[in-house]
């Protein structure tokens, strides 16, 4: 089956072909064009009348699909009344005391049956395809338990194209940080995962445990990834670089003097827009790091607690406005940058040989972030 797409305003295209990700995103190609594509792969960037379906694109722009490297899948339920409580002034450790937060995460997900959590992922993921993301990253973390890790990793086997073992993401009752990591050794070993992350935070994990689940992670030879610098600025940059570590996410606290190592590094800032303006978190120092020439990257963080969002170009028109950056900066972050992250490197831009995750959208680029909360994506093509 051979469809061509044809008459673009727009094309998003690299600088070059074989770029593994940007550091410099303005320098994407948006030009009119046209796209072939035949059984899942990109086959000409021009048209062909001759194809057995022909797109007429009539002004719009082909962009390659959006990757979602950042999500929490599988999860149950929602926490609605959480985030009520959250802007009306209930203090996290009220809430937490009161049995919300990530153990309330973790009870549903317990509670609930293998069926019921891929009926609810389901419905996210059609809606995440919806809003153009064809590739999508989800973690454990709400099993917080060895079993319920396990059964995390597993369904989420089923639902993501990547599973991230987020086995140290909260500390399970009767454990402290240091002997739940004894267990977290031995899931990473036992788990089927793609990477492994740790939330470092007051409230979580240690710079030491980031620094043993590094060891860990290249035991497994995973990549290693971190949530960091969320709430505080607890210096955990330098340390997830030293251990070599494939990105940190968050970063909204991210310490001055940890920017400039992280942008030189080869490791991605991963940043969530979402998670930062519904709980009225700092925001991660977006511009300064794409000036220094970061490899910035954007997602949704879609998880029940803080960040229940699973439109990119929502999360895009969020950190355009409150990063400061331009469009393509923000697009780079969102397909190329995220598939690195992922370890992909047959998605996230347009190139003959690459899967043909495409979308297509009815307006120029540049109206994803204007026309703030709309869906431009009026078809997605997934290889
Ligand atoms: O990425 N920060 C830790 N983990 C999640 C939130 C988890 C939850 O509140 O359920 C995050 O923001
Ligand atoms: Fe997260």
């Amino acid at each position: 089956m051979r469809t061509s797409i044809r008459g673009a305003a727009q094309v998003l295209r690299p600088p070059e072909d074989g770029l593994p990700y940007l550091r410099r995103p303005n320098e994407l190609r948006l030009e009119p064009g046209s796209v072939t594509v035949e059984d899942g792969v990109i086959v000409a960037l021009e048209d062909d009348p001759g194809a057995d379906r022909v797109i007429d694109m009539d002004g719009g722009a082909i962009l390659p699909g959006f990757v979602d490297c950042h999500t929490h899948l599988p999860f149950a339920g929602w926490r609605a009344e959480e985030y009520e409580q959250k802007v009306t002034g209930v203090p996290y450790e009220e809430i937490a005391r009161g049995g919300g937060g990530i153990a309330s995460s973790a009870r549903a997900f317990a509670a609930a049956r293998d069926r019921e959590l891929f009926v609810q992922a389901g419905q996210i993921r059609a809606e995440m395809e919806a809003h153009g993301t064809t590739t999508i990253e989800g973690k454990t973390g709400y099993g917080l338990s060895r079993e319920g890790e396990l059964r995390a990793a597993r369904l989420g086997r089923e639902i993501c194209e990547r599973v991230t073992g987020l086995f140290a993401h909260a500390v399970p009752e009767g454990y402290d940080a240091a002997s739940w990591m004894d267990e977290v050794d031995s899931l990473a070993a036992e788990a089927d995962v793609d990477a492994l992350d740790i939330y470092v935070e007051s409230v979580a994990f240690r710079n030491e445990d980031l620094e043993r689940l590094g060891e860990i992670a290249r035991r497994e030879g995973v990549p290693l990834r971190a949530h960091v610098e969320q709430f505080n600025a607890n210096r955990s940059v330098p340390v997830a670089l030293a251990a070599g570590a494939r990105s940190v996410d968050h970063l909204a606290c991210l310490h001055p003097d940890d920017l400039a190592p992280l942008a030189a590094a080869e490791c991605a800032a991963v940043l969530l827009p979402g998670a930062e303006f519904l709980g009225a978190e700092e925001l991660a120092p977006g511009r300064a790091l794409a000036d220094a020439g970061a490899i910035c990257v954007l997602a949704t963080d879609c998880n029940p607690g803080t960040s229940p969002v699973v439109s990119l170009p929502l999360v895009i028109g969020l950190a355009v406005r409150r990063y400061g950056w331009s469009v393509r900066e923000a697009l780079a972050a969102c397909t190329l940058n995220a598939a690195w992250v992922l370890g992909y490197g047959d998605r996230g831009s347009i190139e003959v040989g690459k899967r043909a995750d495409l979308i297509l959208l009815d307006a120029p680029v540049e109206q994803i972030p204007y026309r703030f909360g709309r869906n431009p994506v009026f078809e997605v093509l997934a290889a």
